[in-house]
């Protein structure tokens, strides 16, 4: 059996106004599409209709829209986190529920609800190689080619880059600039896109090896679920002494078991910005526009109005902007500037 497992709990606070507290980046629309409905695709396209969805109970209501604009919804169960944890604590649960629903050697194809994948073939050609390792009970994970040292991301050590899996011989998380540069000019390293595939003894496995306390937690957490059709909610004191750890720490970083398949599709996390301006095709200024502009003069700017409230936008002798205007928040950012966005959520937190 293969599950698809979707976590959708982080905030995306670059993306602002777009991408807020209330409604964060899965539900933020790319293309005409939310990305969470994007991922129930990918998942769906790789032969599963079983989801398992893990999000914050206040997401409940946004994630049953998007999976009510499916013509065929997949058949899906969502464990209702009362506090984000972070992805260590997220994945036990779910392996702990497929393990338990399932069987224990159930495959869970793990995708997050915030990166942009426009190729779903491409995707899908990988995904079932990584099913193939993932019986062996390896730990896959999907490798990206970097471009640039970027600090956000998990990297990826392999002998050499090339086009066919093989085993990790080391992952860091998150390194800072100058070990993220050294390792570009090694020419050895992939980005971990935050995409997996494992089957959920494996994981099970691996937790209990480098993270006991996690594991411990989950099942303490999952002894109190109550289960009400097709979503568990959990005692909320259980859930918040669950270790707040990222599954990249957790385990990628510690288990020897780990494959990198090489990404032979585009990838993008849609961190930033100017991401989303990238995954839009530009016209012949190099403008991205998701709104009804009249623009003169205007090079390399991207503009996205709320279909909620739309209005024309004209700009006149401008480039290298963004401009993104919500019903109640309107952000003009330079795209050289777009990494400092999150201090504008910084800063209206500050005012309460
Ligand atoms: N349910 C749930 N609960 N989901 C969560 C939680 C949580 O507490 N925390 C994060 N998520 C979801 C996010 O919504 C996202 O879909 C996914 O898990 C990854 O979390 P991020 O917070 O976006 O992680 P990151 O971007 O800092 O780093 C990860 O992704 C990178 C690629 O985008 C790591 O896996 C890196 O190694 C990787 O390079
Ligand atoms: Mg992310």
């Amino acid at each position: 059996g293969l599950v698809s497992v979707i976590l959708s709990g982080g905030a995306g606070t670059r993306l602002w106004p777009a991408s807020r507290l209330a409604s964060p980046k899965p539900f933020m629309r790319l293309g005409g599409e939310t990305l969470l409905g994007q991922a129930i695709r990918r998942g769906q396209a790789c032969g599963t209709d079983e989801l398992l969805l893990v999000t914050n109970h206040e997401h409940e209501l946004l994630s049953r829209e998007v999976l009510a604009g499916f013509a065929q919804p997949p058949h899906c169960h969502m464990l209702l986190e009362t506090r984000g944890r972070n992805t260590a604590p997220a994945l036990a649960l779910a392996a702990l529920h497929v393990a338990q629903t399932q069987g224990p050697g159930t495959l869970m194809l793990v995708l997050a609800a915030d990166h942009l994948v426009p190729d779903t073939q491409g995707f899908v050609a990988c995904a079932h190689e990584a099913m193939t390792l993932a019986r062996e009970g390896r730990l896959v994970l999907f490798g990206v080619q970097p471009t640039h040292p970027d600090t956000g991301f998990g990297y990826v050590e392999v002998a050499s880059l090339g086009l066919h899996s093989q085993p990790v011989l080391r992952f860091v998380e998150k390194p800072d600039l100058e070990t993220a540069a050294s390792y570009l000019a090694t020419g050895r390293y992939y980005w971990n896109s935050g995409m997996f595939c494992f089957s959920a003894q494996t994981l099970l496995d691996a937790l209990a090896a480098h993270a006991p306390l996690v594991l411990a937690a989950a099942r303490d957490t999952m002894a109190s679920r109550a289960m009400q059709g097709d979503h568990s909610t959990f005692d909320a004191a259980r859930f918040a002494l669950q270790p707040d750890i990222s599954i990249d720490y957790a385990v990628m970083e510690r288990a020897p078991n780990v494959t990198v398949i090489p990404a032979r599709f585009a990838w993008s996390d849609v961190g930033s910005w100017p991401a989303v301006a990238q995954a839009h095709t530009p016209d012949s200024s190099g403008n991205t526009f998701e709104a009804d502009v009249v623009a003169v003069d205007t090079h390399n700017t991207h503009v996205q109005v709320d279909s909620h409230a739309p209005k024309v936008v004209a700009t006149v002798g401008v480039q290298d902007l963004v401009v993104v205007d919500t019903p109640d928040a309107l952000l003009v950012v330079h795209k050289d500037s777009a990494q400092k966005v999150k201090s504008v959520v910084d800063a209206l937190r500050a005012r309460g």
